[in-house]
């Protein structure tokens, strides 16, 4: 199948890129670089041996994303476009919801008009609000976000819902993403963050390269057996293996599929420091420190709707996440170059 990646050389995007080539499909991959590197592409040639066509375009540009569209004829999307950072989304909520909205609905509309009618939206747990349970299944009802980043993911799914009542012929995959860890294990691929890290896992890679002097520990008197909050943490390679499972369902029914993707398994922050020195040999400093404002005490997923209708299941380990994060953070101290 040709399939068009918004956002492919990103974080997740570019593995999915791999993913997607090494199960015999054709990428085609559009991204603006606002927060991601062009070198992304040579290394995804390098690991696959397929240069994948590249456009350098910002999906809220209908017109150009019409020229793509009108060249490539992708049969499915995979729109992984947008920005992600939780404490940005609060401090300029216009500029997430404008980039997050415009290049869903430029890219829903370029979509019909060239009659492809097969999207998966990169989506997030965030959607579930504040946890009451664990673990979370499909079927719990989205909450209220924590942040504007949170509430576009909403806003985005019910754009697709809404989308697919007016047109059967669309189908939309919402994959919604638990805490994505981990690198390509080449150490060619990796999470590249600008400036201090605010998720867990690349502060931590930071940490045990000593370009950060501790880890601050969010939190240790959560009701949880260490105190510290617990995530379900999965590889980004699961999780691009996720996203080539999730095709199959463009060739059943019609309509909105929504699939949690995560381990199913809660990992607590103090084991995910334990895990990295173990599988590293290298000593994590951290302090316990306050909670961070917004944060869950537990979530976790249920992954059982993927394994039964998709036939995935995450297969990698916390501690193949670990090293593999170590790997990319020691080849790549200054991030990926361009
Ligand atoms: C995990 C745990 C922290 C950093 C966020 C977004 C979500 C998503 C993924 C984005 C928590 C603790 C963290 C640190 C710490 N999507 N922590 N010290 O908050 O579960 O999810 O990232 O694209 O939408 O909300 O992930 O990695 O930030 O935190 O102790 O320096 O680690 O308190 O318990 P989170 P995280």
């Amino acid at each position: 199948m040709k399939i068009l990646l918004t956002g492919g050389l990103g974080f997740i995007g570019s593995e999915t890129a791999i993913a997607t080539i090494e199960a015999g499909h054709q990428a085609v991959i559009v991204d603006n670089l606002y927060n991601a590197k062009i070198g992304v592409l040579d290394r995804i040639e390098k690991l696959t041996g397929v240069r994948p066509a590249f456009y350098e375009a910002d999906v809220a540009d209908k017109k150009k994303l019409g020229e793509i569209f009108d060249k490539e004829r992708p049969e499915a999307v995979i729109h992984f476009a947008g920005y992600k950072a939780v404490g940005e989304s609060v401090a300029k909520p216009l500029m997430y919801y404008r980039n997050n909205l415009m290049t869903t609905l430029s890219l829903l509309e370029t979509m019909g008009e060239y009659d492809c009618h097969n999207i998966v939206f990169s989506s997030s747990a965030t959607v579930y609000g504040t946890p009451t349970h664990a673990p979370l299944k499909e079927t719990d009802p989205r909450g209220e976000a924590t942040n504007p980043y949170g509430e576009t993911k909403i806003m985005i799914e019910r754009i697709l819902e809404d989308a697919s009542k007016a047109d059967p012929k669309l189908t939309a995959v919402l994959l919604r993403y638990f805490n994505p860890i981990g690198a390509h294990p080449s150490g060619l691929l990796g999470e590249d963050p600008r400036g201090i890290p605010n998720n867990l896992m690349p502060y931590i890679s930071q940490v045990a390269i000593g370009k950060r002097e501790y880890l601050h520990v969010y939190g240790s008197d959560y009701p949880t057996p260490d105190g510290t909050g617990i995530r379900d943490y999965i590889h980004v390679v699961d999780l691009a293996e996720g996203h080539v499972a999730s095709l199959k369902a463009f060739n059943e029914t019609k309509g909105v599929k929504i699939y949690n993707l995560g381990t199913g398994k809660g990992t607590s922050v103090l084991e995910l420091v334990k895990a990295f020195e173990e599988a590293t040999g290298v000593k994590i400093p951290y302090r316990l420190e306050d909670r961070r404002p917004g944060d869950v005490p537990e979530n976790y997923a249920d992954v059982e709707k993927a394994k039964k209708e998709l036939g995935w299941t995450a297969r990698l380990t916390i501690a193949d996440a670990c090293r593999d994060a170590y790997n990319f953070q020691v080849k790549n101290p200054e991030g990926i170059k361009d």
